[in-house]
């Protein structure tokens, strides 16, 4: 059995899907949702979906306490699926190579400290950039830099407007970001 535990912010598209696809796998289980915003919608998903829910202030996200609850967890990966804190250097450590971020970005661009959600997108449009995505990695030491796992393109339109770019990032979210997992997951 595959265990891990999904960290949220906010909407919790990326939650639910992740959810829905492992759903039929008796090989992995969702063992809880770390939610740092009492105002997620996230948190009604996961109680749909009959996932825990552990929620999290600053100081205590930050305490040596919840590392080694993490840790006593025994988790195969922790996934932050619109997760909007840094991670503690001790939870980095329990885990080395074992928690992954999506970014909806073609990092290094538009990452970094105030680049998330929709704040990427009216960027990115700003910019005029030919091209955006997805970037999934690792997580280590610094926001927003570990290994990259995957990223994937899409062109953006001369009439884009941050709502369709942010529309188009979450399906490409949706078709890669629960199969990365998987891949993860499983390999040898
Ligand atoms: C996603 O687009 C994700 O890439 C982004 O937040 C959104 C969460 O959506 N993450 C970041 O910006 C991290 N820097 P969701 O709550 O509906 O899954």
């Amino acid at each position: 059995m595959k265990r891990i535990s999904i960290f949220v912010s906010g909407n919790g598209t990326n939650l639910q899907r992740i959810a829905e696809y492992f759903a039929n796998n008796p090989d992995v289980e969702i063992v809880n949702v770390v939610c740092n915003n009492p105002k997620a919608y996230a948190i009604e998903r996961a109680k749909s979906l009959g996932i825990p829910v552990r929620m999290v202030t600053k100081a205590e996200f930050n305490s040596p306490e919840f590392t080694q609850e993490m840790a006593e967890s025994r988790l195969d990966l922790v996934v932050l699926a619109g997760f909007l804190w840094k991670i503690p250097v001790s939870l980095i450590q329990a885990y080395p190579h074992h928690i992954v971020n999506i970014h909806p970005a073609l990092l290094p661009k538009y990452g970094g400290k105030g680049f998330y959600g929709e704040h990427v997108h009216e960027a990115v449009v700003a910019a005029k950039e030919a091209f955006s995505g997805i970037t999934i990695h690792f997580v280590d030491e610094i926001y927003d830099n570990g290994e990259t796992i995957l990223q994937a393109y899409i062109p953006v339109s001369e009439k884009e407007t941050p709502d369709s770019l942010a529309a188009k990032i979450h399906q490409l979210e949706q078709a890669y970001f629960p199969v990365t997992i998987e891949q993860l997951l499983f390999r040898r």
